[in-house]
């Protein structure tokens, strides 16, 4: 039993019992094999995003955005009157996440590609886009860019799933998908 000493004080030097042999082996194949399938499974099974991500300072990303936001509003939304923007297909579309909200509201057109640029304006905000399971980590200073093209319409919730303070769990963004 392991809780008393060992009854050979140089245990290290006696042979390794040959079950357990097959179960380090058994696990070295399985690590390898999940290393493999991880550049696999991101060509061919949409696993992982291909973003980029670029330094920024938040009052230029904060600049890019507004100025998107001021020229492409269609609307505004909510108690608090976020602006509803509806940038031009295959256009750069800026969301920022800040204490404690994801700004603007962005309506793409499915079908469409733009590329989406997140950024947050203080500190780590997660990007959580619902119901589809999309995932990022959005951190100041720096400009997470996606591709993306949706395929369906309708509304996706952008929820943010990293603990950032009190207001945390109001920070909700919105994206409309509508048909062309
Ligand atoms: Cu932002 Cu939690």
């Amino acid at each position: 039993m392991a809780i008393f000493p060992p009854t050979k004080r140089v245990w290290w030097n006696e042979p390794v019992e040959k079950s357990e042999v097959l179960w380090i082996f058994i696990a070295l194949i399985w690590a390898l094999v999940m290393f493999f399938m991880m550049p696999y499974w991101h060509i061919n099974g949409s696993q992982n995003l291909s973003n980029e991500a670029y330094r920024i300072r938040p009052e230029v990303f904060a600049k890019r955005t507004e100025e998107m936001a001021a020229k492409y509003k269609v609307g505004e939304e909510g108690d608090t009157g976020v602006p509803v923007v509806r940038p031009p297909a295959g256009s750069d579309v800026y969301m920022l996440g800040r204490l404690w909200e994801w700004w603007p509201v962005l309506e793409l057109e499915k079908g469409q590609s733009y590329r989406l640029h997140l950024s947050s304006m203080d500190w780590m905000h997660g990007f959580s886009l619902q119901p589809e399971n999309i995932n990022l980590e959005i951190h100041p200073g720096y400009d997470m860019v996606l591709t993306v093209t949706p395929t369906s319409s309708g509304e996706f919730s952008v929820v943010c799933n990293e603990f950032c303070g009190i207001g945390h769990h109001t920070m909700v963004g919105k994206i409309h998908v509508v048909d062309k």
